[in-house]
């Protein structure tokens, strides 16, 4: 399958870049700056990173371009720019004054350059950047600038090699993707072959191929990873899939029966075990939250594995492992650091091979591919939920009693997000749209959720803290619920969503009326980092 190759050197956009390819049915793979795969048959182009890093800084990257400049076709975006231009003898590159960050408008373009097909004149476009190039080389020809960066985009004479010093990726720019597909489609020549169709059939039958007449254990956890791995997987070996879902009690309000209503419609040959009773019951007085997580992380394998020796000639594990699961993350220093890989529950004495059919695709990929195969929205676009679950949301020890206040105040919380509808317009709609949110647009205008708009939400009982309140005649002293949501691309980092204030004074007030123990809702307005998403 033809690829495209993006060299990372560590800019917080890569993945984004990325993603955008594929939107453009394109496969590609994301890689160390310095680990280009010279001869892999299948490259049709390279895309160079931008980076926090300046190109003449003692630990900057400079790789051997040697083996593609010239080559394949080649598009630098910022980084990657200023690093051809530094790296040819008669470029330069230095700080700008003040750091250039935001909006910016490309004021002249070359006529009938191609990267710039069907370009308006003044096209939007966003700067980040803090160097900029003051010289170009001279085998270099200026193909468009800003009002304020002469440079802003260069092509390398006789070479189908660009350098841009915005970035094309970001929804900003607003003929960013239309460059990218100009790149991609028309210079690399891309056969556009990369689609959820595509990617379901070969996928079935090369599972089928895998697999053979293996018996495969899958673990189901209501997510939409693992739930599209276990579809795809049925849907290449039928009934030798057997999915185990683990009830460990701290789901959320009747997820268990919910989920596997979904799960047996989907023609799943799934295992339910409520295991709650040994969960709880070894989590008794416990507070310290590390020690809660290896308690539920030890109980977990230790049951799943139990059900997993009962199936008999079981040959391979099946994971919902995801692309970014697997791409390795730069860090300034250029060491390469291998992201975490959801591996536990592995049962060593069972010798099964490991099956991850989604570990090429993004999350707005999985999502798409379980469109494709039928699945109902309401799985596809489910919130991230910790393995834990609302254990990590219970400050304190847990007990039946705290996680059925915490269920009711959660359900009250996201059924309140699932309802409450918003209209948007402009950049605010694309930004939405461009995440994957599934809307139509009409009249230029999109009408979504609260909860397709934001990465993930939840409530948490602060039941270490009481406090005095008053309803009706009475004084209570009870706990506090916090509200947590967050607007996410990765869960690496998050900001807290800005919610409607009479969307949140309806919940508070629903919560404090009908949850009995809970009364005081607060929300979590810190970001991560320095917080985290999850209280522990
Ligand atoms: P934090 O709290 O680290 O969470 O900002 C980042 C993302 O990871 C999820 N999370 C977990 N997921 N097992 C999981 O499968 C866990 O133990 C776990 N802890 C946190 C969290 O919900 C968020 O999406």
């Amino acid at each position: 399958m033809q690829k495209i190759i993006i060299l990372d050197f560590g800019s917080q956009t890569t993945q984004l870049i990325g993603r955008r390819v594929r939107e453009l049915d394109t496969f590609c793979e994301i890689l160390p700056y310095n680990k280009f795969p010279a001869d892999d048959k299948d490259v049709i182009g390279v895309i160079l990173s931008g980076s926090p890093l300046s190109v003449y800084a003692d630990n900057a990257f400079h790789p051997d371009l040697t083996a593609i400049l010239g080559h394949y076709p080649v598009l630098g975006i910022c980084y990657g720019a200023q690093l051809m231009a530094h790296m040819t003898e008669g470029g330069r590159v230095e700080p700008v004054g003040t750091r250039e960050y935001g909006r910016a408008n490309l004021e002249w373009m070359e006529d009938g350059n191609p990267l710039f097909r069907g370009f308006i004149q003044g096209s939007q476009v966003w700067m980040s950047h803090g160097d900029t190039i003051v010289s170009l080389p001279p085998t270099f020809r200026k193909i468009a600038s800003t009002q304020t960066v002469q440079y802003a985009a260069y092509q390398v004479e006789g070479q189908k090699t660009w350098g841009v010093q915005f970035h094309p990726e970001v929804f900003h720019s607003v003929q960013g993707l239309q460059l990218l597909r100009n790149f991609v489609v028309d210079i690399c020549g891309s056969r556009m072959d990369w689609s959820s169709q595509s990617f379901v059939d070969q996928t079935v039958a090369e599972l089928k191929q895998q697999i053979g007449t293996d018996r495969v254990i899958l673990g189901l956890s209501g997510g939409v990873d693992s739930s599209v791995a276990a579809v795809l997987l049925n849907r290449a070996i039928g009934n030798q899939l057997t999915c185990i879902f683990v009830d460990h009690g701290m789901l959320r309000k009747n997820e268990f029966h919910d989920v596997m209503h979904d799960y047996e419609c989907l023609g799943l040959n799934v295992v339910g075990v409520d295991a709650s009773q040994k969960f709880f019951a070894d989590l008794a007085g416990v507070t310290d939250p590390e020690q809660k997580r290896k308690i539920i992380g030890r109980d977990f394998v230790e049951v799943f594995n139990a059900e997993a020796q009962k199936i008999k000639d079981a040959r391979w594990l099946a994971q919902g492992t995801i692309y970014p699961d697997r791409i390795e993350s730069l860090n300034i220093t250029g060491k390469t650091i291998k992201s975490h890989h959801n591996v536990g529950g592995l049962p060593k004495d069972m010798h099964l091979k490991l099956c991850e059919p989604l570990k090429w695709l993004f999350k707005d990929e999985v999502r798409r591919v379980g469109r494709q195969l039928g699945m109902p929205e309401h799985l596809i676009t489910r919130h991230p939920f910790p393995g834990p679950g609302l254990a990590v949301r219970i400050l304190g020890d847990i007990t039946p009693e705290k996680v059925h206040i915490l269920q009711e105040a959660d359900d009250i919380y996201i059924k309140g997000l699932r309802n409450y509808k918003v209209k948007l317009t402009g950049e605010e709609a694309r930004r939405v749209l461009a995440a994957g949110v599934p809307a139509d647009m009409q009249d230029g205008e999109i009408e979504v959720s609260l909860y397709d708009q934001i990465w993930q939400a939840g409530a948490i009982l602060l039941s270490t803290v009481r406090s005095v309140g008053v309803m009706g005649d009475e004084r209570t002293y009870e706990h506090p619920v916090a509200l947590r949501a967050v607007t996410s691309t990765d869960a690496m980092t998050a900001d807290w969503a800005q919610l409607p204030y009479d969307f949140m004074s309806r919940v508070s007030n629903e919560i404090i009326n009908k949850v009995r123990g809970v009364n005081r809702v607060c929300y979590d307005i810190s970001s991560k980092p320095p917080a985290t998403i999850e209280w522990e």
